[in-house]
């Protein structure tokens, strides 16, 4: 019944193009044609929330650009897939290289900064504050900060929220959920992290298009599975500006399917999809 509706709304070459180009604008996403029907659906959702019967209405509506549909919009299109400790063997390089050469170093400094640069729903910095306890036993002591940041305001209310369905943490040894979550019960289903891993996390809203305000620099930064949706410029642009927050020997860590290949020249690659600010 839902899907037959759904298809009576008609969705030109226009709209698409029209729409495809807001994205792009507002978000660095590159949708190509094959995208048309995943933006069908995602859109003729939006419409049907809003009461609008056409996609003309709802260009309208976001040329106007009143309110916070332009918000809601980035949020429909954007893909938020994520899990804890997704691409484990990044975590395992940032434990084994830079976590227990700092903390073997009695002399250096007790300072370190992260960014998880399209963090989603949260898994992402919080999968990193999970390893920085493990590797660290007095990470209280040291002065550590993790910015988590997403253009999409639906995903990152949820990662600050901090509680996750089951199924979401199943696939953790029973010692880390045992250290690191609380099992809520009432209304609020599902387990909640602790407070250990919160005080690392500092959640904000951030497009990655825009200026990024941080000073940095940043000992590691995670950009994963957030540029494979940009064209190639955009992510050369916006790897310049990631570069200005690292100092040499700084890292960066990509998803299983990007590169910097062609894209900057600023760093080495040192492992799979870990790359070295040179
Ligand atoms: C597929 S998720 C990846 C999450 C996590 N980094 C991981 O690898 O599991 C991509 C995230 O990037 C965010 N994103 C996409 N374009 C963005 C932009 N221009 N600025 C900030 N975040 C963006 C999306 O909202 C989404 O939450």
């Amino acid at each position: 019944m839902e899907a037959t509706r759904s298809w009576k709304l008609n969705f030109g070459e226009d709209d698409f193009a029209a729409l495809r180009a807001l994205v792009k604008e507002h978000t660095g996403i590159h949708l190509t044609e094959q995208k048309r029907e995943l933006v069908y659906g995602r859109l003729s959702r939006r419409l049907r929330a809003l009461g609008l019967e056409s996609f003309r209405a709802y260009r309208e509506l976001l040329e106007r650009n009143e309110g916070d549909e332009l918000v809601q919009f980035c949020n429909a299109i954007t893909t938020n897939l994520t899990s804890f400790f997704r691409e484990a063997h990044h975590f395992q390089y940032l434990r084994e290289q830079l976590l227990s050469s700092r903390a073997a170093d009695p002399r250096g400094p007790r300072r370190l900064r992260f960014w998880s640069a399209g963090c989603s729903t949260g898994e992402e910095p919080y999968s990193l504050a999970m390893t920085i306890h493990e590797a660290l036993p007095d990470a209280r002591r040291w002065d550590i900060r993790i910015l988590a940041t997403d253009l999409d305001t639906e995903v990152l209310a949820r990662g600050m929220r901090g509680i996750y369905e089951e199924e979401r943490v199943r696939g953790m040894s029973a010692e880390r959920l045992a250290r690191f979550f609380r099992k809520e019960g009432g209304a609020a289903q599902g387990c909640s992290v602790t407070q250990e891993l919160r005080d690392l996390i500092t959640f904000r809203e951030l497009n990655l298009m825009h200026t990024l305000p941080m000073k940095g620099p940043f000992d590691a930064i995670f950009c994963r599975n957030v540029v494979i949706y940009f064209d190639k410029e955009t992510q050369r642009q916006l790897f310049a500006r990631i570069a200005q927050l690292q100092r040499p020997g700084d890292i960066l860590f990509l998803g299983h399917s990007e590169n910097l290949f062609r894209v900057c020249e600023d760093y080495t690659l040192v492992g799979k999809t870990i790359y070295r600010r040179n």
